[in-house]
């Protein structure tokens, strides 16, 4: 492999808020991770856009944005929105604004329980869990088609059509059984609601049956997304991937992250499978104003985001290392307030870059 170490370019955008802090931390860490390990190359492009770029210019990204990520090989995302901007305005402007054009169809999150951190559940077989957990990410119920009339009058009136496509299905259906795959259990749970809603769910449950056939060796089922809600909390250890509509996986992910410990260290790959456009990673997390600015922002959601990154770009080794150092810093109580620690988010990383430090030289 003598000359040939790869290098990758990575396009970094903290966007808003703690997005900021965490961004920031996840780059010095990954930067170290390289430079010890010697086996590859990475370098930062740091991109504005965010709130402030958006009171500067009128919008949240520049008007080349696109054509500006796939100069990449991968987008490291902090978060957008801020207490003087409607949400949807920010969300659209950035982050809806990349995922859907760049045909980022595949949000991939998974949940574990670190070391040092514990599942609220009683129900949890040693207090853990271990799930991933695939949203689709390009149509559904936040595909942005609907309108309002009759503004201001009494009978105002605003619709929201969710799509859901034979190929906006199947894709994701297949990525799913594929990830279900690739885990020991093979288990993949369907998540729909297609008691209620008979058209677009019904094409769920009928797609889902028909990619199964594909996977023989994947064992699945399929269940109604408030029906999931209670399995999840009483039935942890019979979940292993599961797959889901935008809307529905928004809602389930954000609980999943809370049932395996904590929001502050849940990661999330917005995944373009045919690698024609370049992928994004984010932590699953807002901007948190109420936080921001304390230097108290639980980075962990960023380093495994990174970690993701890594791994999709080929770096499965330095992946797995970067995560074996952050869980020994979890263990060893090096944790921010929301994990039930007194560390600094600067003191996290101190400490993970010292884990790599130790890391034998390849
Ligand atoms: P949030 O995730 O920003 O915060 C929810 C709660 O979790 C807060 O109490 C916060 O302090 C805590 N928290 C979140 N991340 C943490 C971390 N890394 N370490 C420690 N504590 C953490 O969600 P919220 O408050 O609903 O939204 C705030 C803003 O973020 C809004 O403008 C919202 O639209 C935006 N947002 C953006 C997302 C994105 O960019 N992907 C995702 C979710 C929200
Ligand atoms: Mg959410």
């Amino acid at each position: 492999m003598a000359g040939t170490k790869p290098s990758y370019h990575i396009a970094s955008i903290p966007g808003d808020g703690i997005g900021i802090e965490v961004v920031a931390a996840a780059i010095q860490v990954v930067e170290k991770l390289a430079k010890h390990l010697g086996t590859f190359d990475i370098d930062f492009t740091h991109i504005p856009w965010g709130t402030a770029y958006y009171k500067e210019h009128g919008r949240y990204v520049s008007e080349d944005a696109l054509d500006t990520l796939r100069r990449f090989d991968a987008t490291l995302f902090g978060a957008v929105g801020a207490p003087d901007v409607p949400d949807h305005i920010s969300l659209w402007g950035l982050l809806l604004a990349i995922r859907g054009p760049l045909q980022l169809y595949a949000n991939v999150r998974p949940v574990r329980t670190f070391p040092g951190t514990k599942s609220p559940l009683a129900t949890a077989a040693n207090g853990a869990i271990d799930w991933v957990l695939v949203r689709e990410n390009s149509e559904g119920e936040y595909s942005g088609q609907g309108g309002r009339s009759h503004l201001h009058q009494p009978w105002e009136t605003a619709t929201e059509v969710a799509i859901f496509t034979r190929v906006g299905i199947e894709r994701i259906m297949r990525f799913a059984f594929e990830t279900a795959r690739s885990r020991p259990r093979k288990l993949l749970t369907v998540v729909t609601k297609s008691n209620s809603m008979r058209n677009g769910m019904v094409l769920w449950d009928e797609i889902a049956a028909e990619v199964a056939r594909d996977f023989p060796d994947v064992t699945w089922d399929k269940m109604l997304v408030d029906a999931m809600t209670v399995r999840m909390v009483t039935k942890p250890e019979s979940l292993d991937t599961i797959v889901g509509t935008n809307l529905h996986m928004d809602i389930l992910s954000d609980l999943a992250a809370a049932l395996a410990g904590s929001i502050g260290v849940a990661p999330s790959s917005n995944l373009d499978p045919t690698r024609k456009n370049p992928s994004l990673f984010e932590p699953v997390h807002g901007s948190a104003f109420d936080i921001t600015g304390k230097g108290i922002a639980n980075p962990v959601a960023t380093f495994w985001s990174a970690a993701e990154m890594l791994s999709w770009l080929g770096e499965k080794e330095a992946s797995k290392q970067l995560m074996e150092c952050v869980e020994r810093v979890c263990a060893a109580g090096i944790v921010t307030p929301d994990l039930g620690g007194s560390s600094k988010t600067q003191e996290v990383t101190d400490a993970v870059i010292a884990e790599i430090e130790k890391l034998p030289k390849p």
